[in-house]
């Protein structure tokens, strides 16, 4: 049983969640998930890593209020406990010393950038975070990113706070940056990685992204995160969970995520209590 040190709104829909896991937080690495199951036999939850503490022996994570079983971890509170925190998975975001790195972070993405924004600004890159949001109170984290980074720029749709645009107005962004951006880190719900990777495609910029796939196992035993990176079939969880944002099949990844939509709205519809 892994006891839960803090669970909390952060802003609307989106949950921080600590929990005392030492184990995973003495071997995690920046870009690897966990996965967290609310209850027994309930649903696996794959979530990527926002943050460790190895003293503390606890993990966070931030992350979206979505179906029945997010709904659940939502509901936990602090010095409850939860059955299952299996981790740290995937494989860790490739770290090095690449000159000016673009960090995007949107919805949960936004959490899951900052170990990555961190590792990749200890390695003497120049990091420049980009927070994308529909509007200012959906920002969070600022504070914390910007203590890791050269740069911050916010992009909201209604313009609330920082520029106004959305992903589709990233290569834009690049551009007017004062320095030349050697690498994209794409993190956030697959549209804004997929839309994301168009913008950087052309400006023959490096991406990577952090694919959400449908996962099960998280350790390569039941084929449900398939997807196809440059022809090839790959696993997320064994093989990635980051892939070049321009190699990745969008359409499938897409098609796949949506597989068990139906099932996931039911449980939403009866009205028995969480
Ligand atoms: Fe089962 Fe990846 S989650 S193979």
């Amino acid at each position: 049983m892994f006891t839960i040190f803090e669970n909390r709104m952060i802003v609307p829909n989106v949950y921080q969640m600590t929990v005392h896991a030492p184990d995973v937080a003495q071997s995690a690495l920046p870009g690897q998930f966990v996965i967290f199951r609310p209850e027994e036999d309930g649903e696996r939850i794959p979530l990527t890593l926002a943050d460790w503490d190895v003293q503390a022996g606890t993990v966070s994570v931030v992350y979206l209020n979505v179906g029945r079983s997010t709904a659940k971890l939502a509901s936990s509170k602090a010095g409850q406990t939860l059955p299952t925190v299996v981790g740290p998975l995937g494989n860790a975001m490739e770290i090095d010393r690449y000159g000016a790195v673009l960090c995007v972070g949107g919805c949960y993405g936004i959490g899951s950038i900052y170990p990555i924004a961190r590792a990749l600004k200890a390695a003497g890159n120049t990091v420049v975070c980009v927070l994308e949001a529909r509007s200012s109170f959906l920002l969070y984290w600022q504070e914390k990113l910007r203590a890791v980074s050269d740069q911050i720029v916010c992009l909201t749709r209604d313009g609330t706070s920082g520029k106004r645009g959305h992903i589709g107005s990233l290569a834009e962004i690049i551009r007017t940056l004062p320095m030349r951006i050697d690498r994209v880190i794409l993190n956030g719900c697959n549209y804004l990685m997929m839309r994301g990777s168009q913008e950087t495609l052309p400006l023959k910029i490096k991406t990577i992204v952090t694919l959400n796939t449908l996962m099960i196992d998280g350790t390569g035993m039941c084929g449900v995160c398939r997807v196809s990176v440059n022809s090839e079939t790959k696993f997320a969880c064994v093989h990635g969970p980051h892939f070049d944002g321009h190699q990745v099949d969008w359409a499938e990844v897409t098609q796949r995520r949506k597989a068990y939509l139906q099932e996931e709205v039911i449980p939403l519809r009866t009205t028995q209590p969480l």
